[in-house]
């Protein structure tokens, strides 16, 4: 069975990126992306690139390449639904915030909103692709809904998780470590398994497009960022340990990395990891634990989280506790509010929470971020809805300049990786600060010793010895 036509829910940072470069790689399929978000259509269909929803290096390029030949953005959901043979589901799975398992279990709210969105509009027989991280055996779910309600059609249901991190979205995507299908065993699922297998054989050698049944292929999205996140947790729990011990965390990581069955890759310490994936999907995985009784299996990777809060909060207090205890009407600046570097992406970033605690010190918090505007940073702190949201803007002022940022400041904390950081004017900066300058690097980025030379008081991830 050979794929024209695709259809894609959901038009967030995975559904757009992933989608692009399916249309920019198969000209031969028309890939139409649809969301209810008016707003976020009209922004992908938008003149100017620099104004994309979702920021990432690279992308301009393929929507440039692919939009209007056979990459299609729009809010006819029906419409799309019904000429597709193929239909990717990529909506938002949020961590649930009401009812049973608030705070735990992912709401499946919208992607059962689809499943029944794709049976009430379908005339034809379709594949359905399950490419937002689910908890394991959603697609049997899914399944249920179409099947029951879809008008006596059938439906393939596959799982496709997608492994792209956001800032290397564009990069991950054209040359991936390996692309997960998950589908059933039978005639028909092996067909819809291979449809999709041509799709990526494009452009991604066969050899790593891994077939599996469903659950392996749900769990192994929940397991590979439960992994990472724990590698995260790992040598952050270490970096506690340096900074009494006189070791350096940078010093450890390489050790310990050049050995080939550790490896050297995510072992940087960090005020704590942040993004839409990590958390929500280690949750989802002790939720589910729990649930069959699997207790010491969900307190495990529950230790993951509470490890990484208390590197966040672990990082505010260290403010503190450096600014004479008290942070009450000092000027605190910010470099940095997205959870990494090179992405618009707020979501959970260590930002928010280290401002949150900094906040109910009555700190004054001035934000600069490369990429994030003012509006994403008070809607990000009146979520946690700690204090109304005229406090927030009371006390939280964003800055388009980081050497206004820093004007009268009596700290520093960088909280993101930006590239930028590391090139500006430190002299400068030093210079314009109240003094003792003190800064804080949460991303152990900045050339240390010299804004030592300089005069800063410079505290860092891991590190006692600056
Ligand atoms: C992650 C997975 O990497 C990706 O495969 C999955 O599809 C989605 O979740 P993402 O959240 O976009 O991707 O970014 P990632 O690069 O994994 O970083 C996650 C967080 O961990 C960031 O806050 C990052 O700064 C932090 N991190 C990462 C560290 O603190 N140290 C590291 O060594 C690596
Ligand atoms: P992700 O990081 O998983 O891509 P996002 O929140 O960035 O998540 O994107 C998910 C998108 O899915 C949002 O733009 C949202 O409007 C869209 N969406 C959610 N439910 C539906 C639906 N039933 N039909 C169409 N679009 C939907």
């Amino acid at each position: 069975m050979k794929v024209s036509k695709i259809c894609c829910i959901g038009a967030g940072y995975v559904g757009g990126p992933t989608m692009a470069v399916i249309a920019q790689k198969c000209p031969e399929i028309t890939v139409t992306v649809v969301d209810i978000n008016q707003a976020r259509i009209d922004a992908w269909n938008g003149e100017d690139l620099d104004k994309l929803p979702v920021y990432e290096p690279g992308l301009d390029r393929v929507v440039a390449e692919a939009r209007g030949r056979n990459l299609f953005f729009s809010t006819d959901v029906n419409k799309a639904i019904k000429e597709a043979e193929m239909i990717f589901i990529s909506v938002n799975t949020p961590t649930k915030t009401y009812g049973e398992g608030k705070g735990m279990a992912a709401d499946l709210k919208w992607v059962e909103l689809c499943a029944r969105q794709i049976a009430a509009a379908s005339e034809k027989n379709k594949i359905v692709v399950e490419k937002s991280t689910l908890p394991v055996r959603t697609a049997q779910a899914v399944k249920d809904i179409l099947d029951n309600t879809g008008n006596g059609l059938k439906f393939q249901i596959l799982s496709n998780p997608e492994f792209l991190a956001e800032g290397t979205a564009v990069e991950d995507l054209l040359d991936p470590d390996r692309v997960l299908i998950g589908g059933d065993d039978t005639p028909e699922g092996r067909e819809a398994i291979n449809a999709l297998v041509e799709i990526y054989a494009s452009w991604v050698p066969k050899d790593r497009i891994l077939t599996t049944n469903v659950w392996s292929s749900e769990l192994s999205k929940l397991t590979a960022n439960a992994f990472l996140a724990q590698r995260v947790s790992s040598i952050n729990a270490i970096s506690e340990l340096c900074e009494v011990t006189e070791a350096d965390v940078s010093e450890v990581a390489r050790a310990i990395g050049a050995d080939s069955r550790i490896g050297s890759k995510f072992l940087k310490a960090s005020v704590g990891f942040g993004g839409s994936c990590f958390q929500k999907d280690i949750l989802n995985m002790v939720y589910i634990s729990r649930s069959y009784g699997l207790h010491e299996v969900a307190d495990y990777w529950e230790q993951v989280i509470k490890m990484n809060d208390h590197q966040k909060a672990r990082f505010a207090k260290n403010i503190i506790r450096s600014l004479y205890n008290t942070v009450n009407g000092k000027k605190i600046t910010f470099l940095g509010w997205a959870f990494k570097k090179d992405t618009n992406d707020t979501r959970e970033s260590a930002a928010i929470y280290v401002a949150d605690h900094l906040l109910n010190e009555q700190a004054q918090i001035c934000v600069y971020d490369p990429k994030v505007s003012a509006e994403k940073i008070y809607a990000d702190l009146d979520y946690l809805n700690t204090r109304s949201s005229e406090d927030n803007r009371k006390y939280v002022t964003v800055v388009n300049d980081p050497y206004e940022a820093c004007l009268d400041s009596h700290a520093i904390a960088l909280l993101t990786e930006w590239d930028e950081f590391v090139s500006y004017d430190w002299s400068k900066i030093y210079n314009a600060m109240l003094q003792p300058a003190q800064l804080f690097d949460g991303r152990n980025i900045l050339p240390h010793q010299d804004l030592k030379k300089i005069g800063f008081r410079v505290s860092a991830i891991g590190k006692s010895n600056i």
